[in-house]
């Protein structure tokens, strides 16, 4: 089990940085609720425990506290933001509202000599993101750095193995940020810092085994990057004939994208796949519909009963597992039991239906990339043997192409949108774009134009493609084209997808847009 160092998420927006920059120094970090004790860390030996930062005031009614146990284990402490004037505050200090609200950048200066700012120059530049400061220091703690503002920016309590910051060191507004994470976690806290994923894999491959046995485990896999390398790893851990593989077509695909799964998933040694053809239970759900939510709605109940369905067909004993793609964002994101401490929740449809929760509860849910990030899983994908171009694929949403043929959805719109979805990705690898760009693909407006062919008036689709740059999907750029590849791909868009005479291009940014148009 590797070394691991507990983050305990009292709901910063940063608490998932907290743990990238950890594991980026080679540890295995894990984010707790601050309602979880010791007991519920996977990784072991504990050897450092971090308090993140929160939106609550410590005072405010119901607010977050901190677990008497994790002081108890005896390894090193360091609170930020939040997690400082926790400690503070429950170690007899005392926290009071800050006058001057010190939000946003702000220069710090330090003293020597204590391990925590090792390295660091007399001042620093630190991002500072909280209303509340400490006043009064409990017992044995000192100040070892202080803001621009007189605040306190950074304690000490060397002899009770704890530290404090009230700055955020895990952004990027706080250039040398990660020299204190480095000097908490290896000079303080004294990790070897030897963790890679193929410990992941080797972990996680043990704990499928034991929480799964010898019983039948039903993947479902939809065709994008998460589900498919949970599915390799399931093949990695478990015998193959345990495995069985059940992939829903919903004609909402790309061309060639259920067959490609398929394909590389049998390469892998997986020998049971059950492929369900739902095109016409979609389309028909589908069917009158234009409004995009209640789009996306039909495409989203329509996958929760043929799922539902087909798992109950394949006749698999009742206490079969169940296995998907979940991620560690999806599940922090959607608050699912656990860091409900967060501001913004979202559900996702895989993590939520009544289902999933039912077979979570009796414990038989799998989830092999409940603990990584979306890179991570991609770096995972190529270690389990997987083609670099499906690892690498853009994020394609759930809804598929239904959200990207506007309007009504037809057969005959969604072969057309298809094929210049292909055309444009084949273009893109061919001319080194696709990984210029994070996502790129085609829509099809439900709208016509008036052409010309030969002698002859047209009047057919207009196609548009969208190319952004983002680093997360929250917001986004468009991408730049140099002309002449744009160009070279419309033209070969109109002259070999029938019923399209026109192609543009959307220039617009997230905000005001989105990336998608539904
Ligand atoms: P928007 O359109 O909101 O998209 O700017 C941001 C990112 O999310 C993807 N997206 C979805 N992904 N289910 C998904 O799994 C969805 O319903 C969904 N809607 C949008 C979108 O492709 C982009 O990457």
């Amino acid at each position: 089990m590797p070394e691991v160092i507990a983050i305990l998420d009292y709901g910063s927006q940063y608490t998932r940085l907290i743990a990238r920059r950890v594991r980026e120094l080679g540890v295995y970090a894990e984010i707790l609720p601050p309602t979880a004790g010791p007991e519920r860390l996977t990784g072991s030996p504990l050897k450092g425990v971090i308090l993140s930062g929160g939106p609550a005031s410590v005072y405010a009614e119901g607010a977050p506290t901190l677990k008497p146990e994790w002081l108890a284990q005896g390894v090193p402490v360091l609170g930020i933001c939040y997690g400082l004037q926790l400690l503070a505050h429950s170690l007899g200090g005392k926290v009071v509202p800050g006058t001057s609200r010190e939000y946003g950048l702000a220069e710090v200066t330090s003293r020597d000599g204590d391990p925590l700012l090792a390295g660091w120059a007399a001042t620093e530049p630190v991002w500072m993101s909280h209303g509340d400061r400490v006043e009064t220091l409990p017992a044995g703690f000192a100040a070892v750095a202080t803001s621009d503002a007189g605040v306190v920016a950074a304690v000490a309590a060397p002899d009770r193995r704890i530290w404090g910051l009230q700055f955020h060191p895990e952004v990027t507004h706080t250039p040398a940020g990660t020299q204190l994470l480095k000097n908490f976690v290896f000079g303080i806290c004294e990790c070897k810092g030897d963790w890679d994923l193929g410990d992941y894999l080797d972990a996680m491959s043990r704990e499928i085994r034991e929480q799964v046995g010898d019983r039948p485990v039903i993947s479902l896999v939809s065709g994008g990057v998460d589900s498919t390398v949970a599915t390799a790893l399931l093949l990695r851990a478990l015998p193959a004939d345990q495995i069985h593989a059940l992939h829903i077509d919903s004609g909402l695909m790309r061309r060639s994208e259920s067959r490609q799964v398929m394909d590389s998933l049998k390469a892998l040694g997986l020998k049971h796949f059950h492929l369900v053809e739902a095109e016409n239970e979609f389309l028909a759900a589908l069917a009158g519909k234009s409004d995009p939510e209640a789009k996306r709605h039909a495409i989203g109940d329509t996958f929760i009963e043929v799922q539902a369905r087909e798992v109950e067909r394949l006749g698999l004993p009742s206490d079969s597992f169940l296995c998907q793609g979940t991620l560690y964002t999806d599940l922090i994101e959607s608050g699912h039991g656990e860091h409900g401490t967060s501001a913004s929740i979202k559900t996702h449809h895989n993590v939520g239906t009544a289902q999933i929760v039912a077979l979570r509860e009796a414990g038989r849910v799998v989830e092999p990339n409940k603990g990584i990030f979306k890179d991570e899983v991609r770096e995972l994908g190529r270690k389990l043997g997987l083609a670099p171009d499906l690892v690498d694929r853009h994020p394609f949403p759930g809804p598929g192409l239904g959200i990207r043929v506007l309007g009504e959805v037809t057969r005959e719109k969604l072969e057309i949108l298809r094929h210049v979805d292909e055309v444009f990705v084949e273009e893109l690898r061919k001319r080194d774009l696709y990984h210029a760009t994070w996502q790129a693909f085609a829509v099809l407006p439900d709208a016509r134009s008036v052409g010309v062919m030969g002698d002859f008036r047209t009047y057919e689709h207009v196609v548009a493609l969208r190319a952004v740059q983002s680093v997360d999907g929250m917001t986004a750029d468009c991408y730049a084209f140099p002309w002449e590849h744009l160009f070279a791909i419309s033209r070969r868009i109109t002259n070999e997808v029938r019923g399209v005479n026109r192609v543009v291009y959307d220039v617009s940014s997230k905000p005001p847009s989105t990336i998608e148009w539904e």
